[in-house]
Order: C-alpha cells, then structure tokens, then sequence
C-alpha cells in the first residue's frame, strides 16, 4: 500500500528531512496535491522540513524521564551544542537535537537515544562524554584484554556452555552490546568453547546488563549490573575458576535468589519467553513450544471454535478499553467483506510505557503467532503492525521473525497445509500519539492524516480501505498462543470475576526493582509497587501511582490496596490503561505532573473538536498560570468544570480522556493545588517559578560536583574553596542540589 506517509518516509530517510522540492516532485509522481503532503508532513512529528544534522538526538520527555530531570537533559544539550534546549540543529550539521514523547526505555531515565542508539542514566558529565565520542568520530577499536591474566580451570558439569546477554533496548542502553563483546572476544582470544547469545528483556531493567550462564549439567547462573569491567571480573573468576561473584548473583533458581521478590509474585503468560530465548532464532521460539498452538488450531479447530475458546478465556484487549477480544472477533468474524484486515496496534504512544516494546524485541514469534491464529478465526487475508518508529529494535526483531515465519510455512499461501492464507507487513508510525486510536490508526495506514472518526460503523464492520478491519493490542495477542496451547479455563483461573489472566505493567519512575513485570488480575497495587518494585529508591513514603498515562490518573498512596482490575480502577478515577505505571515519592509536585501530561494531550490533540483542541489549551493555561505561583481563586473549579465538559463533548479517546490527570490529582491532591494558589508555594519543591538554591558556605567543603553538574554555569567557587550559585542565571535544575555530597544546597 504505497501512501503519502510511507513516501515522505523513505525520502525523510534518505535526506534526513523533506524538502520543498522533494514535495513538488512527489507530488508530480503520484497525483498527490502538494497541500495534502503538506498536511501530512506537519501533522506527524516525526517528519523534519529544514535539513538536519548527520546525528540525530532525540531526548525523551516520557513521564518516567520529566520525573528524572529530562528539561535538564535537553538543556544541557542545547548548551552543548548550542542550539535551543527545544530542538535545532548545529551550525556544522552534526547534530540535530529533537525531544521525543516516550522512547519507551523508563527504568533507565533520563534517556536520550543518538541515531538507533539509546543511553540513559545520564548526568551531564556523561553526556560531555557521549557528544565528544560522537565529535571524535564515533567507537575506536580497543584491545580490551591488554594484558590480562587468564587462567582456565577443568569446572567438569559446571563448565560454562552457552553466555546470554540481554539485548533489548534497555539492556543495550545500559551498556549490554559492549558485555557481549566482551565475552565473544574473550572466546576467542583465550581459546573457550561456549556460544555467545543474545536475547530480550528479562524484565530486570533496575538490574541491567544482564548475563547468564549455561552450564553443561543445565545450572543456570544469572548475574546483574554487569558493566564491562565487572565482565572481565565474572570471566576471570566465574570462566575460569568457577567461583560465584555473590554481590552480582541475581538467581539460580527463584528458591535462592536474592531478586526473589521480584520473580516470586508475577506470573509469566505474556512473558514466559522473554529474556530466555533468542529473538532472533526460530528455532529457540519452536524449542519451547513455539507455532504448536497454531498447528492445534489449524489441525483440529474450526474459526468459531477458535473464538469460544478466546471468548471463554475471558481475555479483554490490553490495549486500554479492556474490551472482550472473543467478542471482537466474533463481530469481524459474521462482518461481510471482499477482504478481511488484522491490525495488531503497537503504537505505544504513552509516555511512560514499554511493555508492547520489550514483547516484540523479546518474542517477536508470539505475537505473530497470536496474530495468525486471529486471522484464521476472523477470517483474515492480510495483516498490519502499526509499529512507531523510535523502537527500531522492535522492527528490525519483527522483519527478522516475518521473514522466518514466511521460510517455515508459518506464514504466506496454504499456511502449514491447510487451505489458509495469511501474511503480514510492518507500518512505521511516524510519531503522533493520536494515532494509537484505531480510526486515527486506519487513517494513518492508509497514508493519510492519523484524525480519528465517529463511530459506528466500528472497525469490524468498516475498517481498512472500508473492509472489515480487527485490530488488537501487541499483548492481547501475545496471549492467544498461551490460551490456546493451555486450555481457556486455565487462563480464567488467575485474576478476578470480570478480569482475567494477567496484566504486563511497566514498573518505571521513583521505584527500587524497575523493568517489566506481569501480574495476575487482581494483586494489590501495593504488591506491585512495594513487594515486587522494592518501594522507592529513595527510601521516602510513595505519594502517588500514576496509571494509565495521559488518559490515567493518579492513585493516591492511601488508595494502595485497590486491585489490579479495570472496574475497581476506573472507580478510582484512573484506568487500567495499557500498562504505563509511574510511581512518584514524596519529591514530586501533582500540580507539575498534572500540567505535565495535559501539555502532552494537548499537543498531541488533531484538533477536529473544539472542546479538545481549545479546552485542553485553556487548562493548561490555567496550571501554567498555578506553577508561575499566580493562581488565582475559582481556578480548581473552573479546571473541573471545563474538565467535565471536554470529556463529555469529545469525539475520540483522547479528549474524553485528556482532563484525567488534572482531575484525579485535584480529587486526591487539592490541598497541594491550594498552596500554589493561595500561599505561591510548591510543597514538593518542584515548581521552578516557586524555588530557589543556595549553598550553604558552612557545610561547603569545595569539592567543585555541582559546578561540574550545573548545565547553566551559574556556579562560582575554586576547588576546595566555597562556591556560590549566581541567582539570576539559574534555571532551578535542581542539579547541583541532587549531586553535592555533604548537601550543602539547600531549596527555599
Ligand atoms: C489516543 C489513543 C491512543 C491509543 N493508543 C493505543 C496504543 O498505543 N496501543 C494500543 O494497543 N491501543 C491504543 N489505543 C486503544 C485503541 O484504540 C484500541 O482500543 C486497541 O488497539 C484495541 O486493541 P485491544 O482490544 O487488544 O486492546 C489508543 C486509544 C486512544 C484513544
Ligand atoms: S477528541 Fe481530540 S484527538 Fe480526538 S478527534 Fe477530537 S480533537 Fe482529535
Ligand atoms: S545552580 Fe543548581 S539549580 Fe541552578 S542551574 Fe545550576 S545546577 Fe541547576
Ligand atoms: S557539591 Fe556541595 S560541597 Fe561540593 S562544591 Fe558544590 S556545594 Fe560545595
């Protein structure tokens, strides 16, 4: 399907941006009038109209990296490279710098991802370091043995066979891809027999880079924090002499590990296979069971029966409205139609979540295989994964599983023998959020603006070029397989009565053990957040659980024991959403984290309503005005009310449930609002306009961290003299405050 976007794409992808002459010469091929390229080209963010740099810098505004510091991040950037912290490109076209809504890495924030490589954790030192590798012209080859003395022991069963890196993205970012080397130069160089292998996301992202080892007897041993020098430790001692590194052991078994907490309260539908099998293999996703329950479904099940097993699962989409997915089917299953489309929506616009990220980079085959099976209950010839742009990990696994599943019969004319035919093709989303709304989904498949539409006719009914049209979230159907191969009732088993199976979270924001976890239906958010996450790492009480992102809300800390349920959360005022859960301590403003995911919405709006495009606008305005310190009375209920309204006169998602952030964290929060207003004051400490840092020159002992940290250079002092913040040119960053050791700064 050759359309306006895919084309602005390919030329974007070329030439880094599109030009005025690449528009009219477009335009002159296809027919396509020069105003409607245009107007896709100014719609989707993704898309560049001035010419840019050779790299591309995107930081994440996510939720998970705002809570992180990330307007220090672009600042310290803009003053890099001397271009605006909001974006630009540098004078010698080397690098363009962007903000991006979510890159879906959150355990690692703040993160910034340079062309297809992420980083995170950063500090402003490291990215000094990052910006003068990438100016010094990239990776220089080093030996990273030099002489290194390496003695290799006889270990008998515990020799070491195979070592498994997790490289997913968050796994990479943290430094993962330089461990791997490590190990499969070392293989080399000392003359070892195990393989070097790669696979996804274990969920551990707190723990990452993680490595384990396969031994000849089965014994597997997982290591954590593996940074390249603690690689050269694990392949001296544990390699060589078979001795145990404890401070990095992560498990042997969950019996004995000390993560057990982790692991001991999840159970693994959705995730069985990530982080143990290769992605990139086929082979490994058939050796635990992979396509067996396809061959069941196409060996011995007709499509209704497909859908009665589904129905009968009590399986609800996961990609927010927790709608019944048998249901579903069922209507594009009786829906009539030349052609029949699948659509697996993996756009994952919230900021804030990666769960559809690390599934497709941990088992692509899966979600394939669930969507296979979905096609032959419903019906379906062709179908699409609307996969967004900045998870090139993600795409590059999925083109990687296609072709294979293609290879082996999985996919394509006559699947496996019978007499069904279905194959898929990959569409990158080209960055706006509106588009994860299946009408606006359609639309930007069909190469047009991603606006959304009135419903009915529904998609089942009228869906792709007007066909009958199924779309479903990544982690729906990553459940189908599971349900099929174990039985429906088995599935029904975990959760509670009107939500079953399990719920894949993103554990992200001020908490201990970060990274992915899956959930029965119906744990407490308080053994999500303190049993399985560990608390917060800060050690201070959580204030708050933000889920469901922009169109979630806030739970408060005394609303802990509410289960993981989409009706007992919707009564909170949030929403199950599709998995996005940011925990906030004490530190965090709710004012600041209200106008900070109605910004998002805001910019995020089509603008085809009036109450959406201008209401939300209006809001905003008003939280500006409150974290300036110049609320005024009559402000809480005037956002309340033109809360209301929005929702009520909104035509899609996104406007129903753009003022869910601002009204549950005034529902929870109104005394936090009220000192804003009334006392312009922000309790937390948060709000810029309402703060400001001092050192204190007794405590001061010199040692020059916050001058080194601070991105506005506004701190005088020599070494091991006292040091003084030059107020007027301080921006609050709040960095010399996180760094000094002997907390000599103080916040007013
Ligand atoms: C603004 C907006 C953004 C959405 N983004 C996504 C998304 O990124 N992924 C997703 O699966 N569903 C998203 N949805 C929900 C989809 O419209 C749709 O309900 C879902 O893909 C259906 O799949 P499911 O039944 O498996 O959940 C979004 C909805 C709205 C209103
Ligand atoms: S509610 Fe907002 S995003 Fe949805 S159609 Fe209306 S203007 Fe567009
Ligand atoms: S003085 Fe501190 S708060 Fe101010 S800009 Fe520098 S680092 Fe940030
Ligand atoms: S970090 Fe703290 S101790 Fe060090 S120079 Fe700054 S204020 Fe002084």
């Amino acid at each position: 399907m050759a359309s306006g976007i895919s084309i602005l794409q390919d030329i974007q992808k070329e030439f880094r941006y599109i030009s005025k002459e690449a528009i009219e010469y477009v335009s002159k091929k296809t027919g396509i009038p020069q105003a409607q390229l245009y107007g896709i080209a100014t719609f989707y963010k993704q898309f560049r109209l001035s010419p840019a740099g050779e790299h591309i810098i995107k930081v994440c505004h996510g939720t998970a990296c705002h809570v992180a510091g990330a307007e220090n991040i672009s600042e310290v950037l803009g003053a890099l490279l001397e271009v605006p912290p909001e974006g630009g490109t540098t004078s010698d076209l080397m690098f363009t710098l962007e903000t991006v809504a979510c890159l879906g890495c959150c355990s690692l924030a703040p993160v910034i991802m340079i062309d297809d490589e992420v980083y995170g954790k950063l500090t402003r030192s490291k990215l000094e370091k990052i910006i003068a590798s990438y100016r010094d012209g990239g990776k220089k080859v080093v030996d990273v043995f030099g002489n290194f003395d390496f003695i290799k022991e006889d270990l008998g069963p515990k020799e070491i066979e195979r070592v498994i890196v997790g490289l997913g993205s968050c796994g990479i970012a943290s430094g993962a891809r330089a461990v791997f080397d490590i190990f499969h130069a070392a293989r080399d160089r000392f003359g070892l027999s195990y393989s070097t292998e790669g696979t996804g996301c274990l969920g551990m992202c707190h723990r990452e880079p993680l490595v384990d080892f396969i031994c000849k007897d089965g014994t597997r041993y997982s290591y954590g924090d593996i940074d390249q020098a603690a690689a050269k430790v694990l392949l001296k001692e544990h390699l060589g002499r078979g001795k145990l590194l404890s401070k990095n052991l992560i498990r042997i078994d969950v019996e004995a590990s000390p993560e057990r907490e982790f692991f001991e309260k999840q159970k693994r539908i959705v995730l069985r296979n990530c982080g143990k099998i290769d992605p990139e293999s086929l082979e490994d996703y058939e050796g635990v069971g992979g396509y067996e329950a396809l061959k069941k479904v196409l060996s011995s099940m007709a499509p209704d029966e497909v859908i009665e097993e589904i129905k009968k699962s009590g399986l609800r989409g996961r990609g927010g409205a927790g709608f019944s997915t048998g249901l579903k089917w069922s209507f594009a299953r009786k829906a009539i139609g030349d052609e029949k489309y699948l659509v697996c929506n993996a756009d994952e616009g919230d900021p804030g979540a990666f769960m559809d990220r690390s599934i497709l980079e941990s088992d692509p085959h899966c979600v394939l295989e669930g969507m296979i099976i979905a096609a032959y209950a419903i019906g379906a010839g062709k179908g699409y994964i609307y996969c967004r742009a900045e998870y090139p990990l993600a795409l590059k696994r999925l083109g990687i599983a296609i072709e294979q599943a293609r290879s082996r019969g999985y996919l394509g004319e006559k699947i496996l023998g019978s007499g069904f035919d279905f194959d898929v093709s990959i569409k990158e989303g080209a960055g706006a959020f509106v588009c994860g709304e299946e009408t606006a989904l359609i639309a930007s498949l069909e190469g047009r603006r991603g606006m959304p539409k009135i419903k009915p006719p529904f998609p089942a009914s009228s869906g792709l070029c007007g066909m009958p049209t199924n779309i479903n979230n990544v982690e729906t159907f990553a459940n189908v397989p599971w349900i099929i191969t174990n039985d429906a009732d088995k599935f029904a088993e975990f959760g509670t009565r009107e939500s079953k199976g399990t719920k894949v979270f993103a554990l992200a924001g001020d908490i201990k053990r970060g990274g992915l976890v899956e959930v029965p239906m119906g744990i407490t958010l308080h053994d999500v957040v303190s049993k399985i996450g560990g608390g917060t790492v800060s050690g201070l009480p959580i204030k708050a659980v933000q889920l469901g992102g922009p169109s979630g809300g806030c739970i408060p800390e005394n609303l802990m024991n509410t289960k993981v349920d989409y009706e007992e959360l919707v009564a909170t005022g949030a929403i199950m959403g599709s998995g996005g859960m940011v925990v906030m301590d004490e530190r965090s403003c709710m004012v600041d984290i209200a106008k900070f995911f109605l910004g998002f919405t805001q910019s995020e709006s089509c603008g085809k309503c009036t109450f959406c495009r201008i209401g939300t606008r209006r809001m905003l305005e008003i939280l500006m005005r409150i974290t300036e310190g110049e609320g005024v009375d009559g402000d809480l209920e005037l956002l309340e009310e033109l809360g209301e309204r929005i929702k009520e006169s909104s035509l899609c998602g996104l406007g129903q449930t753009a003022p869910n952030p601002v009204l549950t964290t005034i529902k929870y929060f109104r005394a936090e609002y009220e000192a804003h207003i009334k006392e312009g004051r922000c309790p937390a400490g948060k709000c810029r306009a309402l703060i400001s840092y001092h050192i204190d020159l007794e405590k001061c002992i010199g040692c020059g961290l916050c001058k080194k940290e601070c991105p506005a250079n506004c701190i005088e002092g020599e070494l091991k003299g006292p040091h003084v913040i030059e107020d007027e040119k301080c921006t609050r960053c709040g960095a010399c405050y996180s760094v000094c050791p002997v907390h000599a700064v103080t916040k007013k």
